[in-house]
This record gives C-alpha cells, sequence and structure tokens, in this order.
C-alpha cells in the first residue's frame, strides 16, 4: 500500500475528488495546508504598492492505494488539477505499513 499526498490548488478539489472516485477510490482525507513551493509565495500589487504573500493557501488530498494502483492515481490527479501555470502543486508517495477498518477489525489491503 501507498500513501498519495497531492498538494494542489484548492479550485482542483472537486475535479481531483471526482477523478479519484471515477478510479474507485471513494476514501479519501482532505485538508488545507499553507505553505509554498519555488518561486516562495507571491508578490502582489496592491494600488501601487507591493506585498509579500509568503505563504499559498492548497488543498492537500491524501488516499492510501494499492501498490498496483499508484501509477494510474497519479495520471488521474495531475490530469484533473493541471492548469500549467506555477502552481499547480506536488505529489508526494509513502510506504503504509498497515490499514485497519475499525468496524470490522479487517487489516491491510481489504482495509483500504
Ligand atoms: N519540497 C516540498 N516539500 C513540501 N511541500 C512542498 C514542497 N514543494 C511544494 N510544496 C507544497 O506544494 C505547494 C505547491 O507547490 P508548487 O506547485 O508551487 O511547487 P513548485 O516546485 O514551486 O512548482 P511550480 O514551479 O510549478 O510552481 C506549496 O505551496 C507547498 O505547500
Ligand atoms: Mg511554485
Amino acid at each position: 500500500m501507498k500513501k498519495i499526498e497531492a498538494i494542489i490548488r484548492p479550485a482542483k478539489v472537486g475535479a481531483v475528488c471526482e477523478a479519484l472516485d471515477r478510479l474507485g477510490h471513494p476514501g479519501l482525507m482532505v485538508t488545507e495546508v499553507e505553505g509554498h513551493g519555488h518561486q516562495k509565495g507571491l508578490e502582489q500589487q496592491v494600488r501601487g504598492k507591493t506585498y509579500k504573500v509568503e505563504y499559498m493557501t492548497k488543498a492537500c488530498i491524501r488516499v492510501i492505494v494499492h501498490d498496483a494502483d499508484v501509477d494510474k492515481t497519479i495520471e488521474a490527479i495531475c490530469g484533473a488539477a493541471v492548469t500549467g501555470q506555477v502552481g499547480d502543486g506536488k505529489i508526494f508517495v509513502y510506504p503504509v505499513e498497515d490499514a485497519v477498518r475499525i468496524r470490522t477489525g479487517e487489516r491491510g489491503a481489504v482495509a483500504v
């Protein structure tokens, strides 16, 4: 099992969740995160003044998938989240040791 963590534009959450649902991943987590990538935030001009915005608000989607589903999950997220502009986001992949469905006590891949 792998955890796929996608940091994406908040406006793309609906499209990404729909794409994951179509792939058969109804279970996921969505949180709001603040951070920055290579551009280290943003400079905004308001009435002639320059303001530095250090942290950008992004959405973080976490989905645990079977190893065989990693590549198609990444493709689906990218396809739904891309605009081609800086700040589209990033995807990180982590190993997952175990999973438990609390209601039934099922463990491992069947619990995902
Ligand atoms: N190396 C990193 N570690 C942890 N979080 C990161 C990292 N890079 C980006 N992020 C998170 O992902 C968000 C989006 O990053 P972003 O898409 O701007 O990456 P980038 O490397 O600057 O790519 P781009 O040049 O396309 O903007 C950031 O606001 C931050 O929350
Ligand atoms: Mg960036």
